[in-house]
């Protein structure tokens, strides 16, 4: 089978009540990004080049969201159950497709996983994901016969007390050929304990006209598990955070705790990267060669260079650090910071658009924004640059070698020509030449003779 006739069909049309939200449930995050979204992934790297979506409750939020080129959604106005809902579909399925039937709530599904169960399907046989549970709750049965083969499946509501006793359960993934599909879900009637068209019936149908149901079974029994309420998110996102946890201590990366790590995006990493307790990160993020992370830092698409050092509660958004940097504890880098090899951004300090030359210290309680400043720069503690009038923004331009003293503050636009030095409590408003003093301070009195007040 060649991926151009794999078509894949994802249920999204329900509900979610139990979610109680005003958001869609396919569009409830796992791992930062919706349920739905998981699947679409899923579907793509399986090389398919028709998703189909079902959408219903919702639909126009549905849509929107997760809106691609690669893309087609279907209404399916009334919920009549899943085989309606697939039936919906069924004038987009390429006549000689292989179907593959997926589920917007059940995201953590392997791509190869899938593989497996689409290659399974021929003229003669169907495909079917099943899973074995200790407590299988409320999941429709497998029926299987004498001879241990699958003759169908039966729901929960539907089913005899002895039925109930068994533990293979439908994970409601399968896949077979559009043609079968075109011919049985036509069939389907909705005479059932839930008044619905499961879909679930053209198991039995499949085995009355001879045909084989293959089955399948996921690595891991969370694979298949569907979210519905906020428990069972909370549960998903637990296991999907492990599995990455897993995959990076794979690449050689040291998780002090992999269950305090959460990744909400990518993160790519090089060798011998440290990585201490609650690590949170999102978008893209990259960490180079050796780096070390201390406990709770926040790091949003930002590339960390090798050998650099971030100190524990640090906050790090749209920044590009070089290599062997030190940054924090409590540091926060803005979108558009910039640090050149051996910078340090030291506690409390804060910076925006800033880009920070080779070597320069900004080491306590200051801002830093709209600016460029050279190599070699030492910026006392509490220096702030003023880079705002309340109704623009200018830059603060600091050349290779300055020294500022502490306290003070850079009145934008205003250059610091190179060696310059900056007197401690100055608020400098004008450029200062290279290699010049500028001191911007009211000048010390000493008064002598002066008697401190008494107490009357
Ligand atoms: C279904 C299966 C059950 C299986 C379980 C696994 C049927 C009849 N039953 O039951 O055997 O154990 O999944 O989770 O298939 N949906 C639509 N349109 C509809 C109805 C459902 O798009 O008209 C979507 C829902 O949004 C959901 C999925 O299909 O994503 C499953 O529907 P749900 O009603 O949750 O099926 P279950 O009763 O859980
Ligand atoms: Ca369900």
């Amino acid at each position: 089978m060649t991926a151009s006739d794999l078509d894949i069909v994802i249920l999204a049309a329900g509900k979610g009540t139990r979610m109680r939200s005003n958001l869609p449930k396919v569009l409830h995050p796992v791992g930062g990004r919706p349920l739905l979204q998981h699947v679409v992934d899923s579907a793509r790297a399986l090389g398919s080049d028709r998703i189909l979506v079902i959408v219903g409750h919702g639909a126009e939020q549905v849509e929107k969201r997760l809106a691609a080129d690669d893309i087609q959604f279907v209404a399916q106005t009334e919920q009549l159950g899943t085989g309606h809902a697939v039936q919906q579909a069924l004038p987009h399925f390429r006549d000689d497709a292989t179907v593959l039937i997926l589920y917007g709530d059940v995201p953590l599904t392997r791509a190869e996983t899938l593989r497996d169960l689409a290659d399974t399907v021929t003229d003669k046989t169907i495909g079917l994901l099943t899973v074995n549970l200790p407590d299988p709750g409320a999941y429709g049965r497998i029926l299987r016969n004498g001879q241990g083969q699958v003759e169908a499946i039966v729901e929960y509501k539907d089913a005899t007390d002895e039925q109930r006793k068994i533990n293979e359960i439908n994970t409601g993934i399968m896949a077979a050929k559009a043609s079968h599909l075109r011919e049985w879900l036509p069939q389907l009637s909705n005479d059932n304990a839930q008044g619905e068209y499961y879909l679930t019936d053209i198991i039995a149908m499949a085995c009355q006209s001879g045909m084989g149901i293959h089955v399948a079974q996921p690595a891991e029994a969370e694979e298949v598990e569907g979210i519905n309420n906020r428990q069972q998110q909370a549960a998903l996102e637990r296991y999907y955070q492990r599995r990455q946890a897993d995959e990076l201590m794979v690449q050689g990366v040291t998780l002090l705790d992999p269950a305090r790590f959460d990744c909400r995006g990518r993160l790519s990493v090089g060798r011998d990267v440290v990585i201490d307790v609650n690590g949170v990160f999102e978008g893209d993020v990259v960490l180079e060669d050796g780096v070390h992370l201390e406990p709770n830092c926040y790091l949003k698409d930002c590339v960390i260079g090798a050998g650099t050092q971030i100190k524990a509660n640090s906050v790090i958004e749209g920044a590009q650090v070089a290599a062997n940097c030190a940054i924090g504890p409590f540091a926060r880098l803005r979108p558009g910071t910039q640090l050149a090899e051996g910078a340090k951004i030291g506690n409390f300090v804060e910076t925006k658009k800033a880009s920070i030359g080779a070597g320069s210290k900004v080491n306590h309680l200051s801002y830093i924004g709209d600016t460029t400043m050279g190599a070699g720069v030492n910026i006392g503690a509490g220096t702030i640059t003023c880079n705002y009038d309340g109704v623009n923004k200018f830059r603060t331009d600091i050349g290779d070698g300055v020294f500022v003293g502490s306290n003070t503050a850079l009145v934008a636009p205003v250059k610091l020509g190179k060696e310059a030095t900056v007197g401690a409590g100055s608020v400098i408003t004008r450029d200062i030449p290279d290699a010049e003093l500028a001191v911007a301070r009211g000048k010390q009195r000493n008064i002598q003779g002066w008697q401190r007040p008494t107490k009357k």
